[in-house]
């Protein structure tokens, strides 16, 4: 089975965590007593991006913005499929002025952004899984912003309802394995309601199921090309599930951001030009 997964070339934008910083709390992880290392910083950032080249992935740069020390998590400005771009209007007010210099980002490249009505995190809450979109909303993303999704890109949207604060984006909760056909995914079950959990055994009864250790790692803000998984290295049972599956981990390492509440998938956006 291992040579069966064929990996698809991905186009991700990032921004370098040059003003990386907890200077709030926006989350359970955040804590602005605490110092981060940013020149550590730094060096996992640049790890991540090398390892998403080596594997043949463009990876393009938005400028970091001084004031802004969350503007690393591209995943949160935008959602972008077959080339629409739904911005992005966060929850929190400190970090409502990343929309802008994403935005400004979108244009230059040719694209034009939807701005969102009501609380909407980009793919922090709405992850891209193939024939529909997964949603996530509880702590973030409203479900009025689901509607507003399904409504501009046509594509089914599932509404799951977060219920831990410590996995408060869809994307700490969970991660798409494989895009093509019926796809697959991983999650961890009890970031979920009772009735969300029913949803997502009923979508992937082959699902990799998660731990909450792994799930506390950051294992899941992972990023698959449908062979390689870029994944956290302290989700060590997780790596091995994947692989029993025929996928190849990435051991990534992006602890220093995990102190902001973010990992691997949250650094990463990925723009979406053609249906999958
Ligand atoms: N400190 C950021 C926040 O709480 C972290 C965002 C992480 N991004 C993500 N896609 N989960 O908003």
């Amino acid at each position: 089975m291992p040579d069966s997964r064929v990996p698809r070339r991905r186009r991700f934008l990032v921004c370098e965590p040059r003003h990386f910083a907890v200077h709030y709390a926006i989350n359970p992880w955040m804590d602005p007593g605490r110092s981060v290392d940013v020149i550590r910083a730094l060096d996992q950032w640049r790890a991540l991006v090398d390892a998403y080249r080596a594997h043949g992935h463009t990876v393009e740069t938005v400028a970091p913005v001084p004031g802004l020390p969350d503007m690393v998590f591209a995943a949160n400005a935008a959602v972008v499929l077959e080339g629409r771009v739904l911005g992005s209007l966060f929850h929190a007010p400190e970090r409502r002025a990343e929309s802008l210099p994403y935005e400004a980002w979108f244009k230059q490249a040719g694209f034009e952004v939807h701005r969102p009505g009501s609380v909407c995190e980009g793919e922090g809450d709405l992850v891209p899984a193939g024939r529909w979109i997964l949603a996530g909303t509880g702590f973030r993303t409203t479900p009025e912003a689901h509607r507003e999704a399904q409504e501009f890109f046509g594509v089914p949207v599932i509404g799951l309802t977060l219920v831990d604060p410590y996995f408060y984006h869809l994307d700490t909760a969970l991660f798409v394995l494989d895009d093509e056909g019926d796809g697959n995914v991983a999650y961890y079950p009890g970031a979920f309601s009772p009735g969300s959990r029913e949803v997502l055994a009923r979508l992937y009864p082959d699902a990799v199921i998660a731990t909450r250790e792994d799930a506390l790692a950051f294992g899941l803000n992972a990023v698959s090309d449908g062979r390689h998984v870029f994944l956290s290295p302290g989700a060590t049972a997780l790596a091995g599930q994947v692989a029993d599956r025929g996928y190849v981990p990435v051991p990534v390492d992006l602890s220093e951001f995990h102190k902001a509440g973010g990992g691997i998938k949250c650094c990463t956006q990925e723009i979406r030009e053609n249906r999958s």
